[in-house]
């Protein structure tokens, strides 16, 4: 695993955008997992920001986004579906056709979910994951105690997540329950994985992912026993972190 701590929240948007773009300068056919959330807003603007200026072209791009909420459609404005498209699909070249996001109104679910899993696979797998982490340590909505070996499922949002996530709704009880969400071996079949983290509140959560044991109660700590995982954290994000990786690029 490589921790990259960087200064502030831009520096890290900025060694974000930097790993997607090279990622697509080397295969311009790559297969993208993508994240929501705050976090990746500032990546998706200076993605969005180079695709203006140098022409960054993700026109072979695929994209595989790793959750939606159940019950909120493409249309509803606190969908990831309009997540996307506000921050980052609205600017950029990604065919309509190759944008693969869960249908939160699927009628069956189950099926919703093996279709999808069957999709990043005819697409050859995904070449770059980016995570965000939830202050459980979650990662997509894979929740604490969750089963390590799940592919694409639905799960029901912990208390601690709809609570995090009622700042993008009128309140808590507007939060959907339920979510589709790929789970950690969907993740863990990704070539490489990037997990961005920003903020104090997520500093324990980092912790524990880099340093505690591999275990379901801390989802992302799965990722020390991925190949090629990078965790991108700002200062504050790595501050529970040891004295030596809160500056710069590490291996650890
Ligand atoms: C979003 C997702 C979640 C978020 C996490 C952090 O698609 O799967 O795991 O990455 O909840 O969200 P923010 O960045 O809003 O703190």
């Amino acid at each position: 695993m490589r921790i990259i701590t960087t200064e502030s929240y831009d520096e890290l948007s900025m060694a974000a955008a930097s790993i997607v773009a090279g990622q697509i300068y080397l295969k311009p056919a790559s297969v993208l997992g993508l994240t929501t959330g705050s976090t990746p807003e500032g990546m998706y603007g200076k993605l969005v920001a180079v695709h203006k200026a140098i022409g960054l072209d993700f026109s072979k791009v695929t994209t595989f986004n790793l959750d939606a909420y159940l019950g909120l459609g493409a249309d509803d404005p606190q969908s990831y579906h309009h997540f996307m498209q506000k921050h980052f699909f609205d600017y950029v070249n990604v065919k309509p056709e190759n944008i693969h996001i869960p249908d939160g109104l699927a009628k069956d679910v189950t099926g919703e979910c093996r279709a999808y899993d069957a999709a990043i696979r005819a697409a050859g797998g995904i070449d770059l994951q980016l995570l965000g982490i939830g202050r459980n340590a979650h990662i997509g909505f894979n929740e604490p105690d969750v089963k390590f070996e799940a592919a694409t499922h639905k799960v029901r949002l912990d208390d601690e997540t709809i609570q995090a996530n009622a700042r993008f709704f009128e309140d808590e009880t507007a939060v959907p329950r339920y979510a589709i969400s790929m789970g950690i071996k969907t993740i863990m079949l990704a070539r490489r994985v990037v997990l961005l983290a920003s903020g104090w509140e997520k500093a324990d959560a980092v912790k524990r992912a880099v340093l505690g044991s591999v275990s379901p109660a801390t989802p992302a700590s799965i990722l020390q026993l991925h190949q090629d995982a990078t965790i991108i954290a700002d200062s504050a994000a790595a501050s529970l972190l040891p004295e030596k990786f809160q500056h710069g690029e590490h291996e650890i």
